[in-house]
Formats: C-alpha cells, structure tokens, sequence
C-alpha cells in the first residue's frame, strides 16, 4: 500500500492506473477507522482494481469545534488495517493540502440537507458536500463507498454528486454494529466501557420498535422510542425522526411510503458523546 499526502502525487499515481485500464473504488474517511470503515474497504477491494481511502478529519464538516478537537486521530493504526484489508493507496493530506485557501462554496439540497443532522448541526453537510465533491474530483473513482450508519449523509452525497455531474456509483454498505448491537462509530472508543454498555440500548430499542408498527401509529411509535431511551440513565435523545427513506421528509402515516425509516441521534454519558442511528421500518 502507498501512503500519499499530496493531491499531485494522488493524481498523477491514479492517472497512471487508469491508462493501464484499472477501476477505481474510493472510501473516504476521517480516521480512526474500525470494522465498519474496514467492510467498506474490503467491499470496494472485491469490486476494483484500486482502493483509495482517503483519510482526512475534515475541519469545515465540524460546527462544533470542541468536538473536531475530541476526534480521535490513530494514523499509523489506520494504515496498519488499511494493509491488511487490500487497499492500494491510503491518501492523507494535511489541512493546507486540501485547503491553500477557505473553501466558500455553498451547497444547498433541501430538505435532505436541511432537517435532522442538518438542523441540529448547521453547516455540517455544507462541510461534507465540500470535501467529498474535492475528493471526488482528485480521484475520479468508478466508485464511491459510504456506510449507511450514516445514513442521512448518503442522501446528501447523491444529491450533490447528481447536482456536480458526477459519473461514479455510490455504493451504500450496511451498518457494522458491536455485538451489543451498538452501531461500530469512531466515537464509541470516546465511552467508558458502562456508558458503551448503555448505549446499546439505542439499537435495542430501535429494533424492538419495529415489532410496535401494525398496532401504533406512526407518532406513538416515535413517541414510545424517545420515551424508553430517555428511561435509560445517561441517555438523552436530541432527536427522533420518522421519515420518508428518499426525500427524509417527515412521514405522517405508515402508508405514506414504500421505504420509511427512524433516524435517531442520543448524548450519551456525562461528556456527552453523541451517537446517530436509524432503524428500517419499511423498504
Ligand atoms: O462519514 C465520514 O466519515 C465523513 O463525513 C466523510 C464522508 C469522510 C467526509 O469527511
């Protein structure tokens, strides 16, 4: 594997590959990467000649500052199971690299980007929209891999590569979640391992919710999530959304929509961390 820091080298090494005819598979990153960043590498592995991972704990995605300085940064780790997963080149460029100058540009795709994360974090998709369409364009890969833990930020991501004319496939990969059911995120090593053993009521109770949906309405579903997580000590639900799976607009009953999904976001434990998830209730 290479390790590339600059956008010249990460070009002319790609541009090289692709006149021998060889696909490309980019998995961007922030670091601190764990199994769910390692499904996504090795997925991209089987379906490329190339694998990128970009590693970069991207500045202008963070509104809360305190939080981008809490972010856990372990790049020799990372490297070490980037090796081990396949991939070719693992590209991690220093702030200036990516941005000699600030990056001013304004992404805006309503509502995907404006309700949930995008209300309680303003400016983290205009952040997410600015790195990725950079890394996209450095790369021009085939194809681009994204964990749906995310989930809301996939949406986000096709709209703008829809927007930017970008020819490449998203690829989305399914939740790798702890044995708890705890969904795996560079955050949960920022837990003590009782408030890790706490947090895996998030997933429980989300899954059981599903069982509630051919006897309660859609509100009484999402009333009785935020109520039982709340039950928990040290949890404190943000938000609860029950929304359209596409457009991540608010849906009012189950037969609204073919694909509905909970997307949750809970502080858990006294720094507090804050942890996303979501559910599938139909699609
Ligand atoms: O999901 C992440 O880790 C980040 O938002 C991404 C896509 C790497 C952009 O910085």
């Amino acid at each position: 594997m290479k390790q590339i820091s600059t956008i010249a080298e990460l070009r002319s090494e790609l541009n090289c590959l692709r006149e021998q005819g060889k696909t490309i598979g980019l998995v961007p990153t922030m670091g601190a990467l764990h199994a769910g960043h390692a499904s996504l590498v090795r997925r991209s592995v089987e379906e490329n000649d190339v694998t990128v991972v970009s590693i970069f704990l991207n500045p202008t995605q963070f509104n809360d500052k305190t939080d981008l300085a809490k972010y856990p940064r372990t790049l020799d780790a990372d490297c070490r199971l980037l090796e081990e997963c396949g991939a070719t080149i693992a590209f991690a460029p220093s702030v200036d690299e990516i941005y000699p100058e600030p990056d001013t540009r304004q992404f805006s795709y309503p509502p995907t980007d404006s309700v949930m994360e995008g209300a309680f974090r303003p400016g983290h998709f205009n952040g997410v929209c600015q790195i990725v369409s950079k890394l996209f364009a450095m790369t021009e890969p085939d194809r681009a891999y994204f964990g749906e833990k995310d989930f809301q930020q996939i949406a986000v991501i096709r709209r703008m590569a829809d927007d930017l004319g970008f020819k490449l496939q998203i690829v989305p990969c399914p939740v790798i979640r702890e044995q708890s059911g705890l969904a795996m995120s560079s955050r949960n090593t920022l837990l003590t391992p009782e408030e890790r053993e706490t947090a895996a009521a998030i997933y429980q109770t989300l899954r059981t919710s599903r069982e509630w949906v051919n006897e309660m309405t859609v509100e009484e579903v999402h009333d009785k999530v935020v109520a039982d997580i709340n039950a928990v000590e040290g949890l404190q639900v943000q938000y609860y959304s029950i929304v359209d799976g596409r457009s991540l607009a608010d849906v009012g009953s189950w037969d609204e929509s073919d694909d509905i999904v909970g997307c949750i976001t809970v502080f858990c434990g006294s720094q507090p961390i804050r942890l996303i998830d979501h559910v599938r209730y139909k699609g």
